[in-house]
This record gives C-alpha cells, structure tokens and sequence, in this order.
C-alpha cells in the first residue's frame, strides 16, 4: 500500500499541477495533496480557498484526499503515514531545489523517498506565479489553469487592483 503525498504551494493550482495529480494517482494507492499553509509570502489565495479549488478539479478521481499542512513537509509525512513524496521536474533548473529537498526530507525522515515525475512536455514553462503576472496584465489564462479556476484568479486580481486604486 503506497500512500504518497504531492506537496505545494498551490497558489493557484495549474493545468500542470493537475498532470502531474492525475498521473501520480494512477501510480499509487492513496495521493494526498497537501497544501502548504506556512506564514512567509502573502498568497493571493487563502489555505481554505486553495484546498476548495484542489478539491473541486480532482473530485473525480477516487484515491486522493486535498489536506493544508504547516510546518515539516516530513511531519505531516509522519501524521498521515505517507512514505513517498511526488514532485514534478519541469526543468534542469528545477533539478538542484528538488534534490537538495528530497536530499534534506529523507535525512530527517529516512522512510520517506521522493518520486519525481517529469512534466508534461505542454505544462513545462508553466507556473503559479506566471500564472498570476499573465492575469494581472490582463492575459489570457485559459490554457494554463483549470477551468473552474479562471474566474478566480480574474476576480482577485480586479480587486487588487481596485483596492490599488483606492
Ligand atoms: O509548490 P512549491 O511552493 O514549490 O512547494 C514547496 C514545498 C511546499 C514542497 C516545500 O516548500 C515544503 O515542503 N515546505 C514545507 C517545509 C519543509 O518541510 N521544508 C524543508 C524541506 S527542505
């Protein structure tokens, strides 16, 4: 029985993201997303809003729970009995981080080893924070998030920028 998690920020969740669910899924018993809830950097998404979305774009597929963790990715290992983590490699440049990650996450947890998947050839430019600067200068998102999510990120974005106004 492999109960894995795919761990990230989410903010929002992409079509890449998405790939990357779908194919872990297939490839394991049990997939928790888990949703990094850490202080830091404002998200333009709430814990709970990020975990709705999550929610809604993988209801159909049966083997997967959404769960917000803070704190030690290699902690909520522990509390969920996870003993594999599932991340994507969108590039060379992803590759140092990742390793250095899987690296330190298996030395303080040395049950829990690291998958990596590579991103679909079409997802591999992509990401949360393009998504975010596209839609704040008024691009098109549409093929980079899932469907239900595209009003959301227009809608905060026209808020900050009222709010900017203001
Ligand atoms: O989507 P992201 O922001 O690239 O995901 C990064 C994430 C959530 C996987 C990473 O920041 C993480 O695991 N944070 C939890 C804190 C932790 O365990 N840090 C030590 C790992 S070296």
């Amino acid at each position: 029985m492999i109960r894995a998690i795919y761990p990230g920020s989410f903010d929002p969740v992409t079509l890449g993201h998405l790939d990357i669910i779908e194919r872990a899924a297939k490839t394991v018993d049990e997939l928790i997303v888990g949703v990094l809830n850490n202080g830091g950097k404002t998200p333009m998404f709430s814990i709970d809003e990020r975990v709705s979305m999550l929610e809604e774009v993988t209801e159909e597929i049966p083997n997967i729970k959404v769960l917000s963790f803070s704190g030690l990715l290699v902690d909520f290992a522990k509390q969920t009995g996870a003993t594999t983590v599932v991340r994507g490699l969108r590039a060379i440049s992803d590759f140092e981080y990742e390793l250095q990650m899987a690296q330190t996450n298996r030395k303080m947890y040395p049950l829990l080893d690291t998958m990596f998947l590579a991103t679909s050839l079409e997802y591999s430019y992509l990401s949360s924070t393009t998504v975010k600067e596209v839609a704040f200068f008024d691009g098109d998102i549409r093929e980079f998030v899932p469907e239900s999510v595209i009003s959301k990120v227009q809608d905060r974005v026209r808020a900050a920028k009222q709010k900017g106004r203001t």
